[in-house]
Order: structure tokens, then C-alpha cells, then sequence
């Protein structure tokens, strides 16, 4: 299936051919039919690749600061490879999109980076997606993402009926937030630095749009706010200046509300803030539920009772809107451009093609979607180096994450007797992206693609620890030789399967218990190799601190810290 892929290094976007993914244990396989580009944001991520870097650099200290940190710690020549390895990746684009569902055959509409991309099949969480109403098209469902975060940006002003309102900002967001506020009964004064963004603005329902650079602008919010300042406002552009949370004060009333809704300049200043005892407030993205892996990834729902709107109700709420007519979203559609034809689209965007733009959206071939796609795999015919026709081993990886792409595959890469057959990953972008960088010769979002391929002699599981014991038994069992990252196992019965999956292969197991040939443990071994009676140790082990969010201390995919590190010392 083709998919937009953006390269970090290169700085290129790309339409290529990817595995499709699989149906996710908690959420559907979606046949997109429209995906809509967010200009501000994919703006940004297409201009932060490539030539860039120095701006990536200016934008960014904190992470110069850790490059700089790490090349203290460890040295020039690992640091160096540690940013190659950051920069060699595809980064899906794209967050919102709509389509129809396999198999159960339902229009949804879906949202989330890295889930909701430019792509012909999308894998989306159950939370991630909303039933789209039969009144409202999948090119209009397609704003969903937008709508939400313009439709949280609106709550968090707590805007009420008959208010004065300010938007700053009349992109893509700014105009969907004057749609809304006018739908909660509000009057709204838009301001751009774009003439045409504040004519489409009027044209919207906006009740007074003017320019930034307008000399009256004060005068005109005055008027418009009947001469108290207007109730809220809401910051909906996209700047590194802070020029809107500059502006705000003086045209807010007293105890206004102030809301970022984008990504601007935080330069507040501080008096012009208090005197007028304003409430600055930050709108997280879709809404509740953004960034709890609970929440997207697992499908748990926060009880109504609670939290009222969470992204996925925001979603819904948007669509609603939709279906009733007082948000038309189809106003702001500028182009049309099939998938295939993406590339151009991101040369509008960037201005590479000057051609005024607003909404963007993308579309794909309609396909029948009675069943789930079975292209999961993608042979790229990649000629590998030329390899001794003895004793070459034919490798399949399971798993390449940050471990197997900086440790593991450059290693292997350099090893003449090993060909790189086949890789699986969880997720398109990633498996294409390590085929094509290390020479593999498919790319598979199914492991079964790797375990099962006859031209495979021996496999390297590199998942996450949950997956472990399974994959490195079936490989076993389809008579393949394992490299099994540690831990082995997370459970005695995994364990337990695993070596009788050994036992009756005949095979060779390997564990990455790489520890045991570092310096230190050799030496130490070699000490204590002449001992013939018993001798009871105490050591400390201190492998550095891991966060609470991640997938290590996760009991279910990681299994904790003593399992996954301790099980080095044991
Ligand atoms: N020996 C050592 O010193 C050492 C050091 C560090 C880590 N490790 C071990 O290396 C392993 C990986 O760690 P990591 O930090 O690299 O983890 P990671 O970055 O999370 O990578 C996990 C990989 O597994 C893939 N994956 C997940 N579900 C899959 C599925 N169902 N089928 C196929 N692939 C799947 C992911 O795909 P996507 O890319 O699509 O997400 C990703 O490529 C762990 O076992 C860890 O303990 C060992």
C-alpha cells in the first residue's frame, strides 16, 4: 500500500509502497478514503528534516544540550552515530483522516499521530476513531483531528453564549474556531497577518476580521466588545514569535481568559498579565485522553460522569456539527490531490510551488473492504552485497527498534557471511525503513512473514520482552536457529516452552546476554574461575533510572526492571 513518509536526514517526503498493518488486537483496520494535511503542523515536521537542522537546532536547546551531554559521556564517535541513528528515520505524516472499517464495513473517521496518516490502510485504537453520521461525507469527516482541537481549544475557553471573543490566527485550526464559537452563540473578532485569511474569515460568520497590521485594531476590538475588552481570546496561530500572547492583553477585558491553542512565542509579559489578572491557559491538543497510553493505546475510556469530553467525544461532538450543518468544514478545502500525487501537495505547503492553500486533503482509491488486506509484506529486491556462496547464514529479524537499528543490525551489517533476508515490525514506516537502510530483502508488518519463509535459516528476535518466548518457540519450531534478545521469557511457562521448543529443534539458542562478554565480566570470571567451594556474594547493580512511563517498568510488555536488566547478572 502507499504510504507518505517523510526522512528525517534527508529532509525528503516521499510516497513509497509499505506492508500494510495488521488489524490491532484493540482497535480496526480503516480503508482511507480522505486524509486531510494540517499545513501548520506538517509544515513543521517537513521543514525541521533535512538542511534544517541548524533551525531544528534554534527551536530546540534541550536537545542540543543532550547531544552535547552524551559526546561528554561517551564521546564523539558514539554520539555521532547516535544522531545518525536518530536522524535515519521515516516519520509517518499525517493525523487525521476517514474512511471505511474492514470487515465490519462502517465509515469512521480517525485521529492521531502516527495513526491516523497519509496512508491507503491505517491501524487506528478504538478510542482513536468515531462512527462518521450517515448526512455527513468522508471528505468533511476527514477534518476530524482539526475539528477537535479546535472544538478543545473552545472548552478550555469555557465560552459562553453572547461572549466577545478574539481569535488570532485564521488557518486551518482559526477558521474551524470561528465556525464553532458562532455555533456556541458567540461573536467573534478574527485577526490574521493574511488578507485572504481574513476575508475567508467574514466569509465564515466571523462578525469582524481585520488585519494584524491594521492601525485601529485596538479601536475596532473596543468597538466590537462594546468597550470592555473582549471576554476571551484564542490564540490559534502558528509563530515563533509571541507577538499574539503580546497582543492579548490589550484586548482582553479585565479577567479575561487567554488560550493557546498553537504553537506560538511564550514570551508573556508578565505585568500587562497581571494587572489586568488574566488567566493564561494552555489547550492540549484533541483533549482528555491525549498522551495516556491507557487512554489511546489500550482503549480504556474515562466514565462520562468524570470527564465529559475526552478526544474521542470531542470527535464526536465535531461530527455532530457537521451533520447539522452549522460547521462546514468543506469551505475551507483549497485542493484535492490523489495519493499518489502527495509529493506535490508538500510543495505547496512549504511554498516550493507558490499557490495560496488552505485545506489540503488527500485521496485514495476506492477498494472493496469486505476483508483485511493481505499485502503485509513487501519484497524490495534489495541487492545485497555479493555474499560467499558457503556457510552465508540467512538472517530474519523480528523486532527493530532503538536496540536492533543502533547496536545490533550495523553490526550485522558488516558481517560477510550474513544476508539479511526479511524484517518485521509492528508498524509500516518502520519495517520499510529498516529494509531499505540495512539491505533487507522484504519488509513485513506479520513476524509469521519471517518465521514461516523457507529461505530463512535463523531468526533474531529484538520485540519488546512480551513477545519474546512466543516468537523465538515458533521459529524454533519452524526449524529456524534464534538470536532471542533477552529476557527469554517473562513467565515459567514461557520459559518452559521456549526450551522445549529447543530441545526437540535441534537448533541453535542464543540469548543476548551481551553483558557476559564485556571487560569487566570476563575479569571477573576469570578470578573466581579457580574457586572449588562455595562463596556467597552481595553486588549492587545500578543500571541508571528508567521512567515510570516506560515500557520497561510495564508489567505487561516490559515485565519490570529485575527481569529485564537483572536477568544480565543472574
Ligand atoms: N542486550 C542489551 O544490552 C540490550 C540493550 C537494550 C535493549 N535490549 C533488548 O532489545 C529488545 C528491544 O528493545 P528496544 O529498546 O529496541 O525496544 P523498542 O524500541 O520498543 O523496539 C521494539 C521493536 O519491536 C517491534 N514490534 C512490536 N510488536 C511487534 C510485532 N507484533 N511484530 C513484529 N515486531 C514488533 C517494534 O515495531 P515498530 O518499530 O513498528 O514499533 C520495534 O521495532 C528488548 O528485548 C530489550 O530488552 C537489549
Amino acid at each position: 500500500m502507499k504510504q507518505v513518509l517523510q526522512y528525517r536526514r534527508s529532509g525528503a517526503t516521499r510516497v513509497v509502497e509499505v506492508p500494510a498493518p495488521l488489524t490491532p488486537e484493540a482497535g480496526l483496520l480503516v480503508q482511507n478514503q480522505w486524509s486531510l494535511i494540517s499545513p501548520g503542523t506538517e509544515r513543521m515536521l517537513v521543514e525541521a528534516g533535512g538542511g534544517n537542522l541548524l533551525n531544528t537546532a534554534r527551536q530546540r536547546p534541550d536537545l542540543v544540550r543532550q547531544v552535547l551531554d552524551k559526546a561528554a559521556r561517551d564521546g564523539i564517535a558514539a554520539t555521532v552515530e547516535a544522531v545518525r541513528n536518530r536522524l535515519d528515520v521515516a516519520i509517518p505524516l499525517g493525523y487525521s483522516c476517514a474512511g471505511t472499517a474492514f470487515e465490519i464495513g462502517d465509515r469512521v473517521a480517525c485521529a492521531g499521530a502516527g495513526l491516523a496518516n497519509h496512508a491507503e490502510i491505517v491501524a487506528v485504537p478504538r478510542n482513536l476513531a468515531v462512527r462518521v453520521p450517515d448526512s455527513v461525507s468522508l471528505d468533511d469527516a476527514a477534518f476530524v483531528t482539526v475539528g477537535a482541537i479546535a472544538l478543545q481549544g473552545v472548552r478550555v475557553a469555557d465560552a459562553r453564549l453572547g461572549e466577545a471573543c478574539v481569535v488570532i490566527g485564521l488557518g486551518l485550526v482559526g477558521q474551524l474556531t470561528v465556525q464553532l464559537l458562532k455555533a456556541a452563540g458567540c461573536r467573534v473578532f478574527g485577526i490574521d497577518v493574511a488578507a485572504d485569511k481574513v476575508q475567508l474569515a467574514q466569509a465564515q460568520g466571523a462578525d469582524v476580521a481585520c488585519l494584524r497590521a491594521d492601525p485601529d485594531l485596538l479601536e475596532k476590538v473596543r468597538a466590537f466588545s462594546v468597550g470592555r475588552g473582549a471576554d476571551a481570546i484564542l490564540i490559534t496561530a502558528a509563530s515563533s514569535t509571541s507577538d499574539p500572547i503580546q497582543i492579548a492583553p490589550g484586548l482582553a477585558r479585565d479577567r479575561a481568559v487567554v488560550v493557546a491553542v498553537g504553537m506560538v512565542g511564550m514570551d508573556v509579559p508578565r505585568n500587562a498579565y497581571y494587572e489586568k489578572e488574566l488567566q493564561l491557559r494552555l489547550s492540549r491538543s484533541y483533549g482528555p485522553g491525549r498522551y495516556d497510553r491507557t487512554y489511546e493505546e489500550e482503549g480504556v475510556d474515562y466514565p462520562p460522569g468524570y470527564v465529559r469530553w475526552t478526544e474521542q467525544r470531542n470527535m464526536e461532538a465535531f461530527l455532530d456539527l457537521v451533520a447539522a450543518g452549522t460547521v462546514r468544514p468543506s469551505r475551507l478545502v483549497t485542493h484535492r490531490i490523489p495519493i499518489a500525487r502527495a509529493k506535490h501537495a508538500y510543495q505547496i505547503v512549504t511554498g516550493e510551488t507558490a499557490e495560496p492553500y488552505l485545506g489540503i486533503l488527500l485521496e485514495y482509491p476506492r477498494l472493496p473492504t469486505t476483508e483485511a488486506p493481505t499485502r503485509t509484506r513487501v519484497d524490495l529486491g534489495t541487492a545485497s552485497r555479493p555474499l560467499p556462496t558457503s556457510g552465508t547464514v540467512r538472517l530474519g529479524v523480528v523486532g527493530a527498534g532503538s536496540f536492533a537499528r543502533s547496536v545490533l543490525l550495523p553490526a550485522l551489517q558488516k558481517l560477510e557471511h550474513v544476508e539479511l533476508r526479511g524484517v518485521a515490525t509492528a508498524s509500516s514506516p518502520s519495517a520499510h525503513q529498516t529494509a531499505t537502510r540495512f539491505g533487507f530483502g522484504f519488509a513485513a508488518t506479520d513476524w509469521h512473514a519471517v518465521v514461516e519463509d523457507a529461505s530463512i535459516d535463523a531468526v533474531l528476535v529484538a520485540t519488546r520482552h512480551d513477545l519474546h518466548a512466543r516468537l523465538a518457540a515458533a521459529a524454533l519450531r519452524g526449524g529456524k536457529s534464534v538470536f532471542l534478545e533477552k529476557p527469554m521469557a517473562l513467565s515459567p511457562e514461557e520459559l518452559e516452552d521456549v526450551l522445549e521448543a529447543w530441545r526437540s529443534s535441534g537448533r541453535v539458542l542464543q540469548v543476548g546476554f551481551n553483558r557476559r562478554f564485556s571487560p569487566t565480566y570476563r575479569r571477573l570470571r576469570a578470578w573466581f574461575a579457580s574457586r572449588r567451594v562455595p562463596l556467597v556474594m552481595s553486588y549492587r547493580v545500578n543500571a541508571g533510572a528508567v521512567p515510570p512511563s516506560s515500557w520497561v517498568v510495564d508489567p505487561v510488555q516490559g515485565g519490570g526492571r529485575l527481569i529485564g536488566e537483572v536477568c544480565h547478572m543472574v
